[in-house]
């Protein structure tokens, strides 16, 4: 029997799909194929904004047909969307052939749902309201070689205020630091060379015996072996010199650092609940460069908060020069069903929304460009991480977070490769192997 898995959302969701396909291999499924050949398909879904719910309501909807045609075939969604409030009723009524409904904290039960539903005619739905155990003990099937994710907090207790993801991970919980030096050691032994850890929020990480993040980076990148490390997200509000000293002193950890702000103005920032100002934010970042020069900072941005001004959304547009990031991903905010915002005065507009995210996309392109130019000529080293067949080149990433392509006859893939790079287009880099 084989499954086919569709992920939406975060980093988050891409590791846990794979621990989704580690719970299907035990459950019977054995390798992974195309959803008109499978036996059962995942759906591993996001709400964090609308337009991601819609993407899976229009996928989800698409298989009725594959469904009634094919017997015994098995449909399964869980995730984020899932886990929202009444949301799993909603989806039972909408879509009637869903055979399971599992939330955030279900996956461990997702194996009993299967059988469960082997055995039962109607739906099964299981959304617990919280994370039971703090390890799981799922081995995941990692698709993401020479990359592998490595969860260590889980949930965010923060409550921005535009933002579902407190409500649908629930409270934050660290896994043991032992835990997860033993799991980076093993993956490093079997030869992945970049390791992430993954949280909502990294910098809330509290070990069993008080580490703090900072700490656990440290001891994670005095592994040995030849790999390097990553780790997202940090939150503007737990920056601290303890991190840059950290990243400093290890060339294992990646000079980039995604630090979302979200906002130029300080009074969007404080509806915004981020408990940060603008100049804290830069001056963070100054602290950053002075002991990292070259390091660089990526963001999240959302535009047209409710009643954000013309003035206040330009001052976005400043903090993004003043900032110099490599390059940002920019929303337009989407209210959420639960959060405080929602119930906030004073929504944006569409046509202004369309408006302020053009100009914001405009903004981040040129200076994405301009950054991008200035490595025509220069080499630089990047960990090949897959193929991309329709430009027929691979591609992999410096140290930076900047994607390089170029021609290989050989297969890369996993290797650490100078490249001198050739041409610049928006962010990707084109160059030879030298
Ligand atoms: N925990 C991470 C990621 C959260 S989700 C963090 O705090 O940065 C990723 C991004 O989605 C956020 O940084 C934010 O920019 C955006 N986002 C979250 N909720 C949103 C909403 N309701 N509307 C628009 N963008 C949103
Ligand atoms: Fe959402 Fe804020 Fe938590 Fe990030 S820190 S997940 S934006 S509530
Ligand atoms: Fe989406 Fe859930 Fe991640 S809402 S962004 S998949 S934590």
């Amino acid at each position: 029997m084989k499954y086919h898995i569709v992920t939406y959302g975060c980093q988050m969701n891409l590791h846990e799909s794979e621990k989704i396909a580690g719970v299907l291999r035990a459950a019977g499924y054995d390798a992974p194929t195309s959803a008109e050949e499978a036996d059962i398909i995942v759906f591993n879904t996001c709400c964090i904004r609308e337009n991601a719910e819609n993407h899976a309501f229009g996928n989800i909807g698409a298989l009725k047909k594959l469904k009634r045609q094919k017997k015994g075939l098995l449909i399964a969604v869980g995730g984020c969307m899932v886990q929202e409030e009444g949301k799993a009723a909603y989806l039972k009524q909408k879509f009637p052939f869903i055979d399971i409904f599992f939330g955030t904290h279900d996956l461990p039960e997702l194996k009993h749902l299967i059988e469960r539903k082997r055995r039962e005619r109607k739906s099964v739905v299981s959304v617990r309201a919280a994370r039971e155990e703090v390890e799981d003990g799922i081995s995941p099937v990692r698709t993401s070689y020479p990359n592998a994710w490595v969860n260590i907090i889980y949930g965010c207790n923060n409550f921005c205020s535009y933002c579902i993801v407190p409500y649908v991970r629930g409270r934050e919980m660290s896994r043991r630091k032992e835990e997860i030096l033993s799991e980076v050691r093993a993956l490093v032994k079997e030869g992945y060379k970049e390791i992430t850890l993954l949280g909502q929020n990294v910098d809330s990480y509290r070990g069993d015996d008080g580490t703090t993040f900072p700490e656990l980076l440290d001891a994670v990148a005095s592994i040995e072996g030849n790999f390097r490390v990553r780790f997202m997200t940090s939150h503007p509000k737990d920056f601290s010199p303890e991190l840059v000293a950290v990243m400093k002193k290890h060339k294992k950890i990646c000079k980039h650092l995604h630090l979302p702000v979200q906002a130029g103005s300080n009074r969007i920032l404080q509806l915004m609940n981020r408990r940060y100002t603008r100049e804290k934010y830069l001056e963070d970042l100054a602290l950053l460069r002075r002991e990292i020069p070259d390091c660089e900072v990526t963001t999240d941005l959302i535009v047209a908060f409710p009643t954000e001004t013309e003035e206040e959304f330009q001052e976005t547009l400043s903090l993004v020069e003043a900032a110099d990031f490599a390059s940002a991903f920019t929303f337009i905010y989407s209210p959420r069903t639960g959060t405080k915002a929602a119930q906030m005065e004073g929504r944006i507009g569409e046509d202004v929304a369309k408006d302020r995210i053009t100009r914001l996309v405009a903004l981040v392109n040129e200076l994405t460009r301009r950054k991008s130019a200035k490595y025509v000529g220069k080499t630089i080293e990047i960990l090949c991480e897959d193929y991309d067949a329709k430009k027929k080149m691979y591609l992999g990433r410096d140290e930076y977070g900047r994607m390089g392509y170029f021609k290989c006859e050989r297969d890369p893939v996993g290797e650490f490769i100078r490249l001198k790079i050739t041409s610049a287009n928006g962010i990707s880099l084109y160059g030879e192997e030298v």
